[in-house]
């Protein structure tokens, strides 16, 4: 493929931006015709099925590195599997078709296709474990959180620096029994909390734009992928994040080495999750506080994403007219 403009970091052609918007509408449209039908397998198989044929389209030598799961777990983009029509740049794919399937299964906000790219070795090869995670949008000084320090401290500092009484604070957090300490520690210091039943990549890309979301803060345990997909997200737009995974199993300590990952309890600043040269696009399932779900009328079908690159720090929203219904009807 002839290049267009590179950055100056790596090479990624800016074209890719688009042509990654293409690969996580195409998954959108597929799962929202499952949308509010119960069946979470059914909608996440027609996202996979579509994202994957859409990725094996674009001028890309890539490699799944966040993908479905393991190989022997997961038929199709599976860590590792091979993606792109090998003619181009060669580049590590994070991807999670369905992001949020029980919210789309059930037709609540914020469910969302999902997929960021970097050159080779610039995606944190995270196992499918948890994820300890903790983060706040753009503005703040650095240092305004740390993942190691008390929730009060980290929710003072953020009032601090945004010039709000904590109890102006609102954080997200994942509606879990193991979040039960942390809801109550929020809670203490006077802070709001909005609990999500699932969706934590909106959760944390929430907080970058409070005015519109109500989400200041994002913290709590969710999946290790989807850690790598919002820390991309958020590399973009500016922001703070740290993780620590959460290794409790044996197999998982093994996977992690396997992935080359040698300190299971190391604390990843969000430079290292994601590098200078992330393209992140992010369609809505269903509708969301940043993005409207897929909407399907007689002629046409319409898709709402954002597309971001980090090395200009460009965020674009893209209202799509698919006017071409046929082609989505071989999804
Ligand atoms: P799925 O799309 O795989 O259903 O994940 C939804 C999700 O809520 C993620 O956003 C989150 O990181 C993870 O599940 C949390 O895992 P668990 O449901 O096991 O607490």
């Amino acid at each position: 493929m002839a290049k267009t403009e590179t950055s100056a970091a790596s090479g990624l052609d800016r074209i890719l931006t688009l042509e990654l918007a293409r690969v996580s509408e195409r998954a959108a449209v597929s799962a929202a015709r499952l949308r509010g039908h119960g069946d979470e397998m059914a909608a996440d198989q027609a996202a996979v099925d579509a994202m994957r044929r859409e990725l094996n389209r674009l001028p890309i030598d890539g490699t799944v590195v966040i993908g479905e799961g393991e190989r022997d777990e997961a038929p199709m983009l599976y860590i590792g599997e091979k993606v792109g029509n090998k003619n181009g740049p060669k580049v590590d794919i994070a991807l999670d078709p369905l992001e949020g399937t029980t919210i789309c299964a059930k037709s609540l906000p914020n469910s969302l296709a999902v997929i960021a790219m970097a050159p080779e070795g610039d995606l944190l090869n995270a196992p499918d474990s948890y994820m300890d995670k903790i983060a706040i949008g753009p503005g703040y000084p650095k240092g305004t959180i740390d993942l190691d320090a008390s929730i009060e401290e980290n929710l003072s500092n953020v009032a601090k620096e945004k010039g709000v009484p904590i109890n102006e604070i609102t954080a997200c957090v994942l509606d879990r029994p193991r979040h039960a300490r942390l809801i109550e520690d929020i809670r203490a210091t006077g802070a709001a909390i909005r609990l999500i039943g699932d969706g934590d990549v909106a959760g944390v890309i929430h907080t970058t734009d409070p005015d519109e979301t109500g989400i200041d803060f994002y913290c709590g345990i969710g999946g290790a992928p989807e850690g790598v997909l919002a820390a991309a997200a958020l590399r973009c737009i500016g922001g703070q994040m740290q993780s620590r995974l959460v290794i409790t199993r044996d197999e998982q300590v093994e996977r992690a080495y396997r992935m080359g990952i040698d300190d299971i309890k190391k604390k990843y600043t969000l430079e290292e999750m994601a590098g200078p040269d992330v393209l992140f696009a992010a369609t809505g399932v269903t509708d969301g506080n940043m993005l409207q779900g897929v909407r399907f009328s007689r002629d046409k079908i319409t898709t709402h994403t954002v597309v971001m690159r980090s090395s200009t720090g460009t965020v674009r929203y893209i209202k799509a007219l698919h006017t071409q219904l046929d082609k989505f009807h071989l999804d």
